[in-house]
């Protein structure tokens, strides 16, 4: 069945979805019977007449130091708080409290991407001496006290929840940069959160390779420093203990060993700091609209709660499972799903250190057999990866999977069905969960015991959570009517962010200005705008089509067309430069950079590599763009905006659409020759692209 809005005069953001619907699937008796939460009747305990009450079942899960007395005060909305008055500390509800029943059981397990080296297995006991530790040595040698913030720019290596915890325990903020990214972004990230301590490694594996890691702290510390911004310790975790695995000097007086340093700590303890719920956890940068990044500033009891009850009814994790999220810490989902949620009910977490397929395609489910994985959590990208790579390869491992979780950007549900079939051999559950760095947790997915699923839907709202969808003049796009809009959140929950760190007013305009009534004090009146464009089915499911604003999804990562523009515009010779998304097999959507030169200037051969190193190290690999196209001129609009959708167009040789607004239609041929002759050469035309997407690419940018 296909459905259009055939609408006149429809405005871009309440473009025409054309999805198919797919068939129900529904979980396996076996499964519901075993499922945390079983009971069909459910949701009626999460209705919204008994919001936000019914909140107190997910503070249930976690111990606190004092009790909370109100459970949320929404008297200066958006600025919310939850659980007000109540007490606690996130590294003694992930380690301390788990000692009685759970010492010497694996905390966390850890798999070098180097498939001869042993796992290091971490029980709750081992944990807990780790954390106090290295806390201590926080405390002592840095001087750390609550409310302070740390920057880590830590590979997938244990210490590096074993850092966060540490912090946590102090009550001090860390700031988790991903691995991945340049010593430039974590120098940037340092300045925002006026960070006097950077933690990192030597190095790591990544694709059967040792890299220099502690060059980039070098980097980063520059760049803090030429912003004013003094990094005064850099500790460095050894990747290999008692081995230094980098290149790069240590710098007397700056740079301390860790490994080294703990000599002097061995059983130290120092205990949990009593936290208020509402003091920040942690910070966490994303991209945005305009070139900075924004500090995503979560809370202690909200977050942490909410990420325990996620992970026990949508995980379904219980305590004899072992869960593997195959995701890196550096990003959310590794903070909510592989730390704290995990952590927090006691679970058994398993770490990866590498890619996905190294040394084959084989590797995930050769880990999952040896550690016996039931819970497996991953990206659509890695899933395609794995189905092109190696489609047969699950049937040749003997694993058992009984919960599977996709995260990060929409599913085909042609690569559903391979994840459901092939790796899930039919009878695991598929958990499609939709949510933001911003949201702290899941806001739309399947209870995994008692909803159906529906390949390439998230599902309904989690518990608690009332999304709506809204077109350009705040009206509900009614479920059933085949039409997308702007998926909101009509209410708060206690996992969302608190603000952006130091800017609050960019809070308020990224997220609730487009429908917020200012004036008003009621929480009814401030719903909280994703940036996505969804529709809703008439069963209530939701389907997320896409980003609604300047934001690239590069395999379930987000870039800031701003961010990756201005990187472009440190090259010396460009004038100009405009970033579009590509679309990708495996990563989904690539960026695509469109340059123009300075006057003056002449187009020299290494231009298109200059622009991708700027864009790798300003930002990180993850980033480079696809192609750098070198025109004489970018189409722009009277008041000179570049018109993105125009060149998005191009790029995806989707059709351009109405170019009466250009100041200088003449251009959009003569770059279409170009690109596309180029494309066409390369054997880089997309095939069969299906209508949402031609809808996303022919309004890309047109929202801001
Ligand atoms: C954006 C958030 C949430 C952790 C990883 C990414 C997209 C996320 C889904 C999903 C369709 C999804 C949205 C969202 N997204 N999950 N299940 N289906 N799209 O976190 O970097 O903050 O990105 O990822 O566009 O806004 P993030």
């Amino acid at each position: 069945m296909t459905k259009d809005t055939n609408k006149a005069n429809a405005n871009e953001s309440e473009i025409a979805s054309h999805w198919r619907e797919e068939e129900l699937i529904y979980p396996s008796d076996e499964f519901a019977n075993q499922a945390n939460i079983n009971d069909k009747n459910i949701k009626s305990n999460f209705t919204i007449d008994k919001f936000p009450e019914c909140f107190k079942q997910y503070s249930d899960l976690i111990t606190w130091d004092k009790e909370w007395d109100q459970i949320l005060d929404s008297s200066n909305p958006p600025f919310y708080n939850w659980f007000v008055g109540g007490k606690l500390n996130a590294s003694y509800n992930c380690v301390d409290r788990h000692l009685s029943d759970y010492a010497d059981k694996a905390a966390i397990i850890w798999v070098s991407e180097q498939e001869n080296e042993p796992d290091r297995v971490i029980t709750y006991s081992e944990l807990f001496v780790k954390v106090n530790e290295f806390a201590t040595l926080l405390k002592e040698f840095c001087g750390l006290k609550p409310g302070d913030r740390v920057t880590l720019h830590m590979p997938m290596i244990p210490e590096l929840p074993i850092t966060m915890l540490a912090c946590a325990r102090l009550g001090v903020i860390h700031s988790q940069v991903f691995g991945g990214f340049s010593g430039t972004a974590c120098g940037d990230r340092i300045i925002d959160s006026e960070s006097n301590i950077l933690i990192t490694a030597d190095s790591y594996n990544r694709n059967g390779k040792l890299l220099d890691h502690k060059v980039k702290a070098d980097e980063a510390v520059e760049q803090a420093s030429s912003n004013g911004t003094d990094v005064e310790k850099v500790l460095i975790w050894q990747r290999y203990p008692n081995k230094y695995s980098s290149s790069s000097p240590m710098i007397q007086g700056r740079d301390y060993s860790v490994n080294e340093l703990l000599e002097s700590y061995e059983g130290k303890t120092t205990p949990p700091e009593s936290m208020s719920s509402d003091s920040p956890l942690f910070l966490m940068y994303t991209s945005g609209t305009t070139a900075k990044p924004k500090g995503i500033q979560h809370s202690t009891g909200g977050y942490l709660s909410y990420a325990a009850a996620t992970s026990k009814y949508y995980q379904d994790i219980h305590p004899d499972d072992i869960y593997w999220c195959f995701a890196d810490i550096g990003w959310i989902t590794g903070h909510s799903y592989i730390v704290y949620g995990p952590l927090s009910i006691g679970a058994t977490s398993v770490m990866y250190e590498g890619v996905p397929t190294f040394p084959d395609a084989g590797r995930p489910w050769r880990i999952a057999e040896r550690l016996g994985v039931n819970i497996f959590h991953t990206a659509p990208t890695t899933i395609r990866m794995l189905r092109k790579a190696g489609p047969d390869e699950p049937a040749k491992y003997n694993y058992n999977f009984k919960h599977m979780t996709t995260v990060g950007e929409p599913i085909e549900p042609e690569v559903w069905r391979w994840y459901y079939e092939v790796v899930g051999r039919g009878k695991a559950v598929i958990v499609d969960t939709y949510w933001q760095t911003e949201t702290g947790g899941f806001i739309g997915a399947t209870l995994p015991g008692t909803e159906p699923m529906k390949p390439g839907s998230c599902g309904p709202g989690t518990l608690g959570i009332f999304p709506v969808i809204l077109d350009e003049n705040g009206n509900v796009i009614e479920p059933g009517s085949g039409s997308a809009g702007n998926i909101c959140i009509s209410n708060p929950w206690p996992g969302r962010m608190q603000t952006i760190w130091k800017d609050p007013e960019r809070f308020i305009n990224t997220y609730f200005k487009k429908y917020a009534k200012p004036e008003s004090k009621d929480w009814r009146d401030w719903p909280y705008v994703t940036g996505d464009g969804a529709t809703q089915s008439s069963d209530g499911y939701f389907r997320i089509v896409g980003r609604l604003d300047d934001v690239i999804n590069v395999a379930g990562h987000r870039l800031g067309t701003k961010e990756l523009e201005s990187a472009a515009l440190t090259v010396p010779s460009i004038g100009e430069a405009a970033a579009v998304p590509a679309i990708d097999d495996l990563k989904g959507r690539v960026p695509e950079m469109y340059v123009s030169l300075k006057p003056g200037y002449e187009k020299q051969t290494t231009i298109e590599n200059d622009v991708k190193q700027a864009i790798a190290t300003n930002i990180g690999p993850i980033a480079r763009p696809a192609h750098v196209w070198v025109t004489t001129d970018l189409p722009k609009t009277s008041s000179g905006k570049i018109m993105r959708r125009v060149i998005a167009s191009i790029s995806n040789f989707v059709e351009v659409g109405d170019t009466t607004t250009l100041s200088n239609p003449e251009v959009v041929d003569k770059i279409k020759q170009q690109v596309q002759s180029a494309k066409i050469e390369l054997n880089q035309v997309p095939k069969d692209i299906p209508q949402e997407i031609i809808d996303e690419i022919k309004r890309f940018g047109e929202d801001n």
